[in-house]
């Protein structure tokens, strides 16, 4: 019998993953000649087969309990016609804690209250759905919530039915947390006058962000030898890359796939500008997350909300070291890597400075004034120290954002020890990170939960130490 052969693994759902594992481990050791490879292999396996065995092990909890979930949920499929109409959304209306009357002073608009917002990911979200968490709370609006996690399902494409508490024809005011957007399950929640807007970002430095955040979860650039990951992968992308490798999407057109697109059409390709075009006809509002005071002035302004509204503190920052900087050349390179998201931040970014000309550039600049300081107020009064500090600093658990694996550069914020009983409350929903707010809109996280535990019980231990 060969003593050299190795069983391929069969469950395919795994193979990739398996794949880069063993590839991983064949790197880290010297296969130097023929001889010696039979036994080399056999210390390769010993080494590697606990990463395997655990591998395996998750991956199947983890399989199992994506199905179990979603089957849960698929079985009340909605038909087309169970949608939101606008009278019931009005009479519904009246339950919710919302007042149209608003202060002296305020502008005679009537505030918005309906909104989608397509959350994109590592583009300053958080702090978007911090606002919206605050105004929908503030008025006792209704969120439509994902249940038992934080996202619908991401990545699969939103389905309506996973809503917590969905029933056909239920009528909610904000739609906010991740999802792979689809434009007619989600119109099902909404009232048809639902205000729809996102948020982009300048493709470069969204793709630098979510390779340093997700790269762990990408198995294929576990394979990328070297200490500039980063730098490895957009020198030969074509090397490492496949389309349809597990989580491939965090590293191309992040932003064309969480709207529901096609991430790997080259920039060239006319189904890039249809696919812009098609999406501009279902967004009110593209906020920029480089102009977001400027963003947040604007969507105020298209919502009547007031200044206190839109009042923020950045959430999920990363500590300034941990950002790379790329050299000229290399942002060219993630440039044309993601040529179909440069396109859609281009049009959308003329569109937004066409909507600042016409609300009035001398105007704006009083507003974001105004917004910067009332901002620096609130830090005042809220923040301990006056700023975010690393996470093994934050010394209550409300406030430890969620950190991605084997690292932890995601910034919080300390409550003032010493704060004026009156700001207590502002101050603890602005200082919140996503998770607990959505504990405390009554989303039940379990899963969110144990993914959680596995990555830092067994992945920061094993993982990333075989
Ligand atoms: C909602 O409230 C308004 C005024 O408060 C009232 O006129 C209207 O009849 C109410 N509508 C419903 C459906 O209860
Ligand atoms: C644009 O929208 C039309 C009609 O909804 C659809 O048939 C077409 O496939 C879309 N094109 C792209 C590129 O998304
Ligand atoms: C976005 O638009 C502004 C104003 O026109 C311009 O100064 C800036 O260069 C644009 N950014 C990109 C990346 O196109």
């Amino acid at each position: 019998m060969g003593t050299c052969t190795e069983k391929t693994p069969v469950l395919t759902q795994q193979a990739r993953a398996v794949d880069a594992i063993l590839s991983h481990c064949q790197q880290s050791l010297p296969l130097d000649t023929t001889g010696s490879r039979c036994r080399m292999l056999g210390v390769r396996k010993r080494i590697c087969s606990r990463g395997l065995i655990l591998w395996f092990f998750i991956a199947n909890i983890l399989l199992v309990l994506y199905y179990i979930t979603n089957s849960a949920h698929l079985s009340i499929r909605s038909s087309p016609e169970a949608t939101c109409p606008l009278s019931l959304a009005k009479s519904q209306q009246n339950e919710t804690g919302f007042s149209q009357s608003q202060a002296p002073g305020e502008d005679r608009c009537s505030p918005k209250i309906n909104i989608m917002f397509v959350k994109t990911h590592k583009t300053a979200s958080s702090t978007v759905l911090n606002v919206l968490f605050r105004f929908g709370e503030k008025h006792r609006l209704r969120f439509a919530l994902p249940d038992g996690r934080n996202d619908f399902f991401y990545p699969s494409p939103f389905q309506s039915s996973w809503v917590k508490d969905y029933r056909p024809g239920k009528c909610f005011n904000i739609v906010c947390n991740h999802m792979r957007f689809d434009h007619r399950e989600v119109a099902k929640l909404l009232p048809p006058d639902a205000v729809y807007i996102t948020i982009l970002r300048d493709p470069v430095a969204l793709f630098e962000s979510s390779f340093h955040y997700y790269h762990s979860a990408v198995p294929f650039t576990w394979r990328i030898k070297g200490k500039n990951k980063l730098a490895q992968f957009l020198e030969h992308p074509e090397r490492f890359y496949y389309p349809r490798a597990i989580n491939s999407f965090y590293l191309k057109n992040l932003q064309f796939f969480d709207f529901g697109l096609e991430n790997n059409l080259e920039a060239d390709d006319p189904q890039v500008m249809k696919a812009i075009q098609n999406l501009s006809q279902h967004l009110d509002l593209v906020l920029i997350t480089e102009y977001f005071e400027e963003s947040l002035i604007l969507l105020k302004d298209m919502m009547c909300w007031t200044m206190e509204d839109i009042l923020y503190f950045k959430l999920n920052m990363r500590r300034s070291s941990s950002v790379s900087q790329l050299t000229p050349d290399l942002k060219a390179k993630a440039l044309q890597w993601n040529g179909a998201d440069w396109k859609l931040y281009q049009h959308f970014n003329a569109t937004f400075w066409a909507r600042v000309e016409a609300f009035g550039r001398g105007r704006m600049k009083e507003e974001v004034e105004e917004l910067r300081r009332r901002n620096t107020e609130m830090k005042a009064i809220c923040i301990e120290d006056g700023g975010p500090v690393e996470s093994k600093n934050i010394q209550d658990k409300r406030f430890q954002p969620w950190q991605p694996f084997g690292d932890s550069p995601i910034l919080g914020y300390n409550l003032r020890k010493t704060i004026d009983p009156k700001f207590k409350a502002i101050c603890e929903k602005m200082l919140m990170p996503e998770l607990q707010y959505l504990s405390d809109l009554g989303v039940n996280l379990w899963v969110t939960g144990l993914l959680g535990w596995i990555k830092d019980n067994i992945f920061r231990h094993t993982m990333f130490s075989i």
